[in-house]
């Protein structure tokens, strides 16, 4: 974190004093935000959801990421370096070019006179990387606190301004301060930037440059922006261009000052004033933007936000945006906003500051034409710039619809798509990067109620770098259908999906997941085709139902291969457990989600529930000696009941039969254990219990020496051996470090107790362990 300076406003996370009463109502607001449970999640390094880590010893703050046109290379930004991978094709990432752009010696120094760290700021952090043309990149950098810029020839992929040995200004293009905001947009040419334009960090500035339009900026005098301005995304729409920014609010009058979030709006054709706002915009308007939870408090500052293009006749253009709260760290919400609301919002009334009651209020006057803020073409007249200068807020705010909202995340970055499921319904998914390193992939779904009953499903949580650290960037690729995450320690590129982690129709279905769905004739989950579309994906052996995640619907026959009631559904396959006698087995109960409940039954249907205390909280069942018989672990998820594991648990010298009711469900051998022989997976997971128990049988048993059998110690000792069974070489070397004098008088004291735990479980030594 960069030290804040004199001049700026305090960081947000600090607790205005004033707000000490309001505290307790606004933390309440975020603490009743809802959980949304990941359905899965994968900690770094699980196979399931294989990550492409790409890092280089010496390199970090990978924070610009920029795809090539045919989508093969990938420019990467990252402090004082820039680089070129390969991304095309199945390969791992892989390294093409690289070239060192370091702030010169010169400006560094200066930096660190300036009482900048020479650790963590005095470096040139890459901020911008845009394309220019098929043959030169543009980017700017921090450069140790002063700015600059530079076309990088991809033809050998060298810094162009490097030859001459001086790069280019890059005041308005990239921040000064590494922790200052920014966003940029290349378009038709033109480098729209928002970002900070000084080295204090308190005049933030809007600039047009490069093309063949005049540069623009804005006029600090007329305060269009508040001194902490934020910016957090831009896009361009039609012949407008859009930021979207936090700052302190001037028409509110609160305790403390309040943040609050805008979408400003320019026009590509602006080309500054003639004699009034020269140079400067003539087409600036901004508009408040609100997303919150009902009934709570807005969620203040926006992070980020993308534009989703219309889809034809389906969904409108819509800006998806991620916030987060002013007085509080943690808690994020995720809002949607169609284009159309936000130009209605410009299309409003204009609010101007009452100069008698130092307030904002409604403009109730004539407005001159053409409105200030349309891209007329003609030069505008002085009339209209003398108007705009002062009525640049619009009265209406542009109100998201919520589409989640998630208690202790913050989420840094986004991206949004449109899946289109089986049913031809194009379903919004978004990426969310988090603060921690983390991506959630969210589903919205509204259970066919229509729009307004969408609901935020959780279909994944993914940790995608080794330590928590938040994520700077991240690009959906969609042709190829990977992320690419950029952080401080390195670079992620995964697939958007995995269905193979599904190994059934039931796992496959419940996912929710529009980029999977399962294909009877494989008997896989597999990527959903593109097609087929429309209503009835019946004539098509792919099954998904992404609106309800219901089985029974979706897989049909697949399901237990019968639509029998519920609890007689069958299992896919029976695994059979020969136990021998006095083994300990322990049945293992596979969690794939964290939305089911999960729980043991005993016998055939109507079989009996066991009681959750008997299973320990990993969900295994721990069975004792002889206990023979059916046990399934059963999953309700989304109302949907099925067994996930089956295990027909008998003795080689014990044989039943399988229970009539399993025919036609085949049988796999699961663990074998014969006299003692190989030990069995289940018995052998047994072992950490069995030191548990017996360290503690020690302790508890030492206790009671000490307690009771104190007068009757030095008699003990007198006799010089405690009398007893001898003890076999194996279950000293069980007892050490513990004393096994100690541990011997329960043989006498608690026989039951030994009696549920032979030797013979852990040593593998059959019988011959059991005491009589
Ligand atoms: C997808 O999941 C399967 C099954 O768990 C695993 O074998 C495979 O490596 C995974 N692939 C990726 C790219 O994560
Ligand atoms: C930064 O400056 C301090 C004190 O001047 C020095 O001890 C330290 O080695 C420097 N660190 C680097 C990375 O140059
Ligand atoms: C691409 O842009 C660079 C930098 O402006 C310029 O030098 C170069 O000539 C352009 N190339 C083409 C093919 O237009």
């Amino acid at each position: 974190m960069a030290p804040h300076l004199h001049g700026l406003p305090p960081p947000p996370k600090t607790r205005p004093p004033l707000l000490g009463l309001l505290l307790p109502a606004l933390m309440s607001t975020v603490a009743s935000l809802p959980a949304l449970v990941p359905r899965v999640s994968y900690a770094t390094g699980d196979g399931r959801r294989a990550l492409d880590f790409f890092h280089l010893e010496g390199l970090q703050d990978f924070d610009s990421l920029l795809l090539s046109g045919d989508r093969e290379t990938l420019y990467v930004g990252a402090r004082d370096t820039l680089l070129a991978l390969r991304v095309g094709g199945s390969g791992p990432l892989t390294l093409q070019s690289s070239v060192p752009w370091r702030a010169s010696q010169e400006k560094t120094a200066e930096c660190i006179f300036k009482k900048k760290s020479n650790e963590t700021e005095c470096f040139n952090f890459i901020r911008v990387l845009v394309a220019v043309n098929g043959s030169h990149l543009y980017t700017c950098g921090t450069g140790a606190f002063s700015p600059a810029c530079t076309y990088v020839d991809l033809s050998d992929f060298s810094l162009a301004q490097m030859a001459t040995g001086q790069p280019l200004d890059g005041k308005g293009q990239s921040p000064f301060d590494p922790a200052h905001k920014h966003t940029a947009i290349m378009v038709d040419g033109a480098l729209y930037s928002g970002t900070m334009n000084n080295f204090l960090g308190n005049e933030p500035i809007l600039l047009r440059s490069l093309g063949t339009q005049p540069t623009l900026k804005m006029d600090n005098f007329l305060r269009w922006l508040q001194p902490d301005a934020a910016f957090a995304a831009s896009f361009s729409n039609g012949s407008f261009v859009y930021f979207l920014f936090s700052e302190t609010a001037s028409e509110f009058h609160f305790f403390e000052p309040l943040t609050v979030s805008r979408v400003a709006r320019i026009c590509q054709n602006d080309k500054g004033g003639e004699k009034l706002l020269q140079k400067k915009w003539t087409t600036f308007l901004k508009a408040p933007l609100t997303c919150k939870v009902p009934g709570q408090l807005p969620c203040a500052v926006v992070r980020h936000a993308v534009l989703l293009p219309a889809l034809a006749g389906v969904a409108p253009a819509r800006v998806i945006a991620t916030f987060t709260y002013q007085w509080q760290t943690g808690g994020s919400v995720v809002c949607e906003f169609p284009l159309e609301a936000v130009e209605a919002a410009f299309a409003g009334r204009f609010k101007e500051m009452n100069q008698e009651s130092s307030r904002w209020t409604p403009f109730t006057g004539t407005e001159p034409t053409p409105r200030p803020g349309t891209c007329s073409t003609g030069p505008s007249s002085a009339k209209v710039l003398t108007f705009l200068k002062d009525h640049f807020l619009m009265d209406g705010e542009v109100t998201g619809s919520l589409l989640l909202a998630k208690a202790d995340t913050t989420y840094t970055r986004l991206a949004a798509e449109q899946a289109r499921g089986l049913d031809g319904h194009p379903y919004l998914v978004l990426y969310l990067g988090t603060d921690s390193g983390r991506l959630h992939k969210v589903v919205l779904a509204d259970g066919g109620g229509g729009e307004a009953a969408r609901e935020a499903y959780l279909v994944e949580e993914i940790q995608l770098f080794p330590k928590p650290t938040p994520v700077r960037e991240l690009l959906l690729e969609p042709l190829q259908g990977v992320l690419l995450v950029g952080s401080a320690q390195g670079l992620v590129r995964l697939p958007r999906a995995n269905c193979s982690v599904y190994p059934t129709c039931a796992d496959c279905v419940l996912a929710r997941d529009p980029h999977c769905a399962w294909q009877r004739e494989r008997g896989v989950c597999g990527s959903a085709p593109g097609l087929p579309r429309g209503p009835h994906p019946s004539p098509f052996p792919w099954h998904q139902d992404v609106e309800r995640g219901n089985p029974r619907y979706a897989c049909g026959g697949d399901i237990g291969r019968s639509l029998r009631p519920q609890d007689q559904a069958k299992p896919d396959v029976v695994l059979e457990v020969l136990a021998a006698r006095h083994i300990l087995v322990e049945l293992p109960c596979p969690r794939a989600s964290a939305l089911a409940s999960y729980e043991w039954t005993q016998g055939v249907p109507p079989n009996t529930v066991i009681p959750s205390r008997i299973g320990p909280s990993t969900g295994d069942l721990l069975l004792g000696p002889e206990a023979d018989g059916l046990y399934q672990c059963w999953a309700e998820e989304a109302g949907y009941r099925h067994p996930v594991a089956t295990y027909w648990v008998h003795g080689p010298d014990r044989p039943r039969p399988p229970d009539p009711s399993l025919a036609g469900v085949p049988v796999k051998p699961w663990a074998v254990a014969e006299g003692g022989q190989a030990a069995p997976a289940g018995s052998r997971s047994y072992w950490p219990h069995f030191v548990v128990v017996t360290v503690l049988l020690a302790l508890l048993v030492m206790g009671s020496l000490v307690a009771l059998l104190v007068p009757r110690l030095a008699a003990l000792r007198a006799r010089g051996r405690v009398q007893g069974d001898p003890i076999s070489p194996r279950e000293k070397e069980l007892l050490t470090p513990g004393d096994p004098r100690g541990a011997q008088p329960p043989d006498k004291e608690h026989p039951d107790v030994l009696e549920v735990m032979p030797p013979g479980v852990v040593g593998g030594g059959g019988d011959e362990g059991i005491r009589p």
